[in-house]
């Protein structure tokens, strides 16, 4: 059954945390894997994390208590203070705010008399923004206590403003305000299967691990979350590692902007996710599978849950799956707490190990020392789909669509100013022009495909073709359109990696930081051509030293921008020469208030 509308998990505001947490505790089987997920019921029913909770975690799992403040400290959903019984987190991505959420959001902090990410001095509540919840089709969107609300309009934030007030709990808001869309605009391989549950798995059950591989391999299939590794390789070399156990992650942690497919793939379509699973389980020797489902989509939990039980009721999970002696398989969900670096392959199995989303030093790869050092097949959700379809073709057929190095289709999550956003689904070798056609974009002047970390392209290269010969990308196809300032799209999506930068290397913690202050500084009107340098020395730094991809592409927005809409950054330079990053005057603004003085005297001199 599919989810029409978003159903209220938990209790909303409070629950009783002093009843619950014995049980919290006992159904998490005292794990230390598991405290990531612990936590997360803990703020579910509390609000945040309690002291004397953490303290309680803290000896029936015997880690240390500064571990558990840590773990919750590096995750943007976890508390370990009160931070309001409404807390009420406006989705930041380019897309909402071309939609209005700036103002939205002016209206609600008006209306609930209250500062953007300060407490109401009566604990009510919290109003703050977050980075993309991936709802860019129907935004602009928040989560309150975790709730997606989407299509926000000015009523709906009167109405939601109202609710708060009269402290009525999220549970009983109007069911329309959860409703999320799936706006599919155009099927094919994947959307338009019509596979019934367990098909493939009966299909290939007389078939051995090696030919599973062999044919996923045969099929060119390339992962479908970015990198575009070939998913045989990956599946033949973790079977090959030594280990006491392998295991299956699906990446379901979607956090890249403007990218929601995985969404209306778990969804619409949970069967051919777990069937890819627990057939990459079959060719990997997995025993145990792990979900990793963004925060952000903690709506789609139970849905998720009651397929897995149907599939454990068909003998699709669980032990001797469909009669076959030995092949022993289930998956587990855990969910994320608002870390868009949990994304990052190795960090996710940091995070799956109830641990501070890190990623870790590659070599070596997860294949050979993942979840818990063992080999560990990981896959982006759609991944997992297309080897289903692969495998129910044949290498060969499935070979025959796309293109000669990017075999398949590929889902697109389209949003911005376009007739149609939602998700599109063609062969590999479509072109630029084809989709924004199909969305019905008009005068478009510049498109992000594959996100923030992905690629910039203006007019002149919408004949360029999506795949991994041309504009390889994980989804995102985001449309600006001639009346957009690509230097404030840019700046979003540096604000956006200063924000999500996970802190562990000094180059990218500092570097992320560095590029939002030069293009604040640049947008203020304070930038020199000297700023626009720097920033390309910058990313000469963060390229070579960064730990991670994160590092690794974030100036990738401002260089593309700059090449392609330079005037856009030049419009706003005040000098060619050296101007100071600080507002030296600015900052003394506090001091003058403090005094009294607003005088000559008590400001800088322009040549000081
Ligand atoms: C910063 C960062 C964020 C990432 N986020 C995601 C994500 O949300 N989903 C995803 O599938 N892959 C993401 N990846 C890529 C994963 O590390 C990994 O390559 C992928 O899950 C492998 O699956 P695939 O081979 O099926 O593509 C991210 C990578 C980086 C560097
Ligand atoms: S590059 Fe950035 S996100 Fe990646 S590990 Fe270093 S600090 Fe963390």
């Amino acid at each position: 059954m599919l989810p029409d509308a978003n159903p209220i998990y938990g209790e909303s505001p409070r629950c009783d945390l002093h009843a619950d947490l014995h049980e919290i505790v006992a159904r998490h089987c005292g794990e230390k894997t598991n405290l990531l997920q612990l936590l997360i019921e803990v703020q579910a029913c509390a609000g945040y994390i309690p002291a004397d909770a953490a303290s309680y975690i803290a000896a029936t799992l015997d880690i240390p208590r500064a571990r558990i403040e840590s773990v919750a400290s590096f995750y943007s959903f976890l508390h370990l203070k009160p931070v309001g019984e409404y807390r009420v987190l406006f989705s930041d991505n380019i897309t909402d705010r071309m939609l209005g959420n700036q103002d939205l959001m002016e209206q609600m902090c008006r209306q609930l008399w209250l500062q953007p990410g300060k407490v109401s001095e009566d604990g009510l509540l919290t109003i703050n923004t977050t980075s993309c919840t991936g709802m860019c089709d129907q935004g602009p969107a928040m989560l309150v206590n975790g709730h997606a609300i989407t299509r926000l309009s000015s009523q709906r934030i009167q109405e939601i403003g109202q609710l708060i007030r009269n402290r009525t709990p999220v549970a009983e808001w109007p069911a329309d305000y959860f409703k999320i869309e799936n706006n599919i605009r155009r099927g094919g391989l994947i959307l338009d299967n019509k596979l019934a549950y367990g098909e493939v798995l009966q299909t290939t059950k007389t078939i051995t691990p090696e030919t599973i591989i062999s044919t996923i391999k045969d099929s060119n299939l390339r992962g479908r979350g970015g990198a575009g590794f070939p998913t045989g390789m990956k599946w033949e070399a973790c079977s090959n590692a030594e280990g006491d156990a392998h295991y299956v992650v699906c990446n379901a942690d979607e956090g890249e902007p403007g990218t929601f497919k995985d969404r209306v793939l778990l969804t619409r379509h949970p069967d051919l996710v777990f069937e890819g699973m627990t057939l990459c389980a079959r060719a990997v020797g997995a025993k145990k599978g792990f979900l990793y489902l963004r925060g952000e989509y903690r709506y789609l939990l139970s849905h998720l849950q009651g397929v897995l039980q149907r599939r454990r009721d068909s003998e699709l999970l669980g032990e001797n799956i469909l009669g076959e002696q030995g092949f022993d398989f289930d998956i587990e969900i855990h969910l994320g707490a608002g870390a868009y670096i949990c994304g990052e392959e190795s960090a996710l199995i940091e995070s799956l190990e109830g641990k501070r989303g890190v990623p870790r030093n590659r070599p070596p790869f997860p294949v050979t020392h993942g979840y818990l050092q063992q080999p560990t097949a990981v896959d982006n959700v759609e991944t997992f789909c297309q080897a289903v379809m692969a495998m129910h073709m044949g290498a060969a057929a499935y070979r025959a669509i796309g293109t000669e190095k990017s075999s398949g289709s590929k889902l697109i999550s389209v949003s911005g100013d376009c007739a149609s956003p939602g998700i599109y689904e063609y062969p590999f070798g479509v072109t630029v022009r084809q989709i924004l056609t199909d969305c019905g974009a008009v005068n478009t002047r510049a498109v992000q495909v594959s996100g923030p970390s992905g690629i910039c392209i203006g007019e002149h290269e919408f004949d360029r073709k999506l795949g991994f010969e041309d504009l390889p990308t994980a989804g995102a196809f985001m449309v600006f359109d001639d009346s957009r300032d690509m230097f404030e799209v840019a700046r979003n999506f540096v604000h956006f990696f200063a924000h999500e930068s996970c802190g562990f290397c000094t180059p990218c913690r500092v570097g992320t930081s560095m590029l939002k202050q030069t293009m604040d500084k640049v947008a203020a009107g304070h930038g020199t051509q000297h700023d626009l340098t720097e920033i390309e020395n910058l990313d000469h730094v963060l390229q070579t030293t960064s730990h991670c991809g994160l590092g690794r592409t974030a100036c990738n927005p401002v260089l593309h921008t700059l090449k392609h809409f330079r005037p856009a950054y030049e419009s706003r330079l005040k000098s060619l020469d050296f101007e100071p990053a600080f507002d030296l005057d600015g900052a003394l603004a506090r001091a003058r208030q403090m005094t009294g003085r607003d005088d000559a005297g008590a400001h800088l001199k322009e040549s000081e």
